[in-house]
């Protein structure tokens, strides 16, 4: 098939949308290149993002759990002592385990890393460093970067005033952190070093933590973090920043206007979301525009305006999430090679991985409401034989369900284990479930997934345990 090309297909970008779809494009028969600027395989997630974020979360949960009494709870006595170098050691081995294993599977499946940023010479012809490649089809999947704050400049070499990737690195554990943005980033990165001992304060513009969850979600998480420690300033923005030696000044001030006032700290970090990687790529060559939130808009099958070339992953609309990309890599592949690639975007889970974690699927209260009337069941962890031996208390299961029909629209969770708990609520509703089928699915006792039983259960007013 590539006879008149060098590739059936290449792909743009090597993160987890990119590295799937290379990996399923040849699994099919279809020769594919894989065009990588990094120096390692596996995008923002392995490299700076989901992984060493993760590693560092796990590291410090049990830093946290030894130091602030967790333990001492379960008559374990012990005074931990940080080793700020191992832990990023041990942070960095996962990176690199991780991303080597891509380059592994790149062999293995016969896929050519073509090395260097990629750029359009044509729809089919794309530049990558000195080399010229063409290929029948192109997908772009490079990713997203983090958006800048207007008047607030990120030096991660400094340490003073960083991003997600600088946050990761930090070299000591500042005494005053200041987190822009209530985002997911803000508050994964910010647990880490409130738990190793910084003291940590949130700036968020609206006046809600989390956009995008369900807004009792959105208060509990609030409350869960207020009493771990960390100041919360809600409906808050940042008018000026300032840097002197190791300090920076920042101007904060209401959202709506008013009066401000100064924070000093050691560290702020700014994370006020991401924005997609179209510059350098050179679209204009194809005569391919990106909407108003700069990313590239596609059909079902992933094909953007200009024939062969289809993009996926953080570039294009919808969650900015690695599952999603990988999902959408695995689908675009699936059409190129002429079969059908289905993602249901209505069913992709989201996890905030802090303790507890956040993690929801499906629609919000409000949003289901909007569509029609509706029924919810709720049930407190409290309630939940598993997480109170555990000492894990806090947080809620609610199931959101369709008053007629029963079907689940949502389900929204905070439990120590909630990433976990939330992949059967995606599986049943992929199935069409409805809250009386997880209701009558037998659940192992005792786990905090029963949680989610007794909230289906609850829709129709019958939970046991409360
Ligand atoms: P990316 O992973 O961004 O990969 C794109 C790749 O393309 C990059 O390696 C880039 O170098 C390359 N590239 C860009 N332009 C070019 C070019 N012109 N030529 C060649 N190569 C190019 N998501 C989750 O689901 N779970 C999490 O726990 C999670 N944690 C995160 C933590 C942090 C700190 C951050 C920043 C993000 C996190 N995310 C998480 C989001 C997740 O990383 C992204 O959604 C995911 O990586 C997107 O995958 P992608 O393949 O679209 O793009
Ligand atoms: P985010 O969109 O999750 O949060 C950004 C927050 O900053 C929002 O609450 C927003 O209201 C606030 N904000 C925006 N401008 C502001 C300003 N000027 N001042 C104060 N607050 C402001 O973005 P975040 O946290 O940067 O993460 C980017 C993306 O990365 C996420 O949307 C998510 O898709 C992905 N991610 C996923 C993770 C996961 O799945 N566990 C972990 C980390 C990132």
């Amino acid at each position: 098939m590539a006879d008149t090309y060098d590739y059936d297909v290449l792909v743009i970008g090597a993160g987890p949308g990119g590295y799937v779809a290379a990996i399923r494009a040849a699994q099919l028969g279809l020769k594919t290149a894989c065009a990588e600027g990094r120096e390692t395989l596996g995008g923002t997630c392995l490299n700076v993002g989901c992984i060493p974020s993760k590693a560092m979360l796990h590291a410090s949960e049990y830093f946290d759990a030894a130091a602030n009494g967790a333990m001492e709870e379960m008559g374990i006595e012990v005074k931990p002592k940080l080793n700020l170098d191992k832990m990023h050691a041990q942070r960095l081995d996962a990176v690199g385990g991780l991303t080597k294993g891509i380059e592994f599977l790149f062999k293995k499946n016969k896929v050519d890393w073509k090395k260097g940023y990629a750029s359009f010479v044509d729809a089919h012809t794309v530049k990558v460093g000195d080399e010229t490649v063409t290929a029948r089809e192109v997908v772009i999947a490079t990713g997203s970067s983090v958006t800048p704050l207007p008047g607030v400049e990120v030096d991660n070499a400094k340490g003073v005033v960083v991003d997600s990737t600088g946050a990761l690195e930090l070299k000591s554990v500042p005494k005053k952190m200041v987190v822009v943005g209530g985002g997911v980033i803000g508050l994964e990165l910010g647990s880490v070093w409130r738990r190793l001992g910084a003291e940590v304060t949130v700036v968020e513009f609206l006046d809600q933590l989390l956009p995008g969850m369900d807004m009792d979600i959105r208060k509990e998480a609030a409350k869960i973090f207020k009493k771990q420690g960390m100041e919360l300033m809600l409906g808050t923005k940042v008018t000026d920043c300032s840097v002197k030696g190791k300090t920076a000044t920042l101007t904060v001030g209401s959202a709506a206007g008013g009066a401000t006032t100064e924070i000093k700290a050691d560290c702020v970090l700014v994370a006020i979301g991401r924005r997609p990687n179209t510059q350098g790529l050179g679209l204009e060559n194809i005569g391919l525009s990106v909407n108003q939130r700069g990313q590239i808009e596609v059909d079902h099958e992933f094909r953007t305006s200009v024939d062969g070339v289809r993009a996926i992953g953080d570039v294009v609309p919808g969650p900015m999430l690695a599952h999603k990309a990988e999902d959408e890599g695995i689908a675009v592949a699936e059409w190129i090679a002429g079969q059908t690639g289905i993602v249901n975007h209505d069913v992709i889970p989201g996890v905030v991985y802090t303790w507890p974690e956040i993690a929801g699927v499906g629609l919000t209260e409000d949003a289901a409401k909007e569509r029609g009337a509706i029924k919810v069941g709720k049930f407190p962890m409290m309630a939940n034989s598993r997480a109170k031996t555990n000492h894990e208390p806090d947080g809620f299961v609610k199931v959101i369900a369709d008053a007629e029909s029963d079907r689940v629209l949502g389900v929204w969770c905070i439990a120590s284990v909630a990433g976990t708990m939330i992949a059967q609520a995606a599986q049943a509703m992929e199935f069409g479930a409805t809250s009386e089928d997880i209701a009558y699915t037998c659940h192992a006792h005792p786990t905090h997934s029963e949680a989610i039983k007794e909230a289906a259960m609850a829709v129709t007013g019958k939970p046991i345990h409360m």
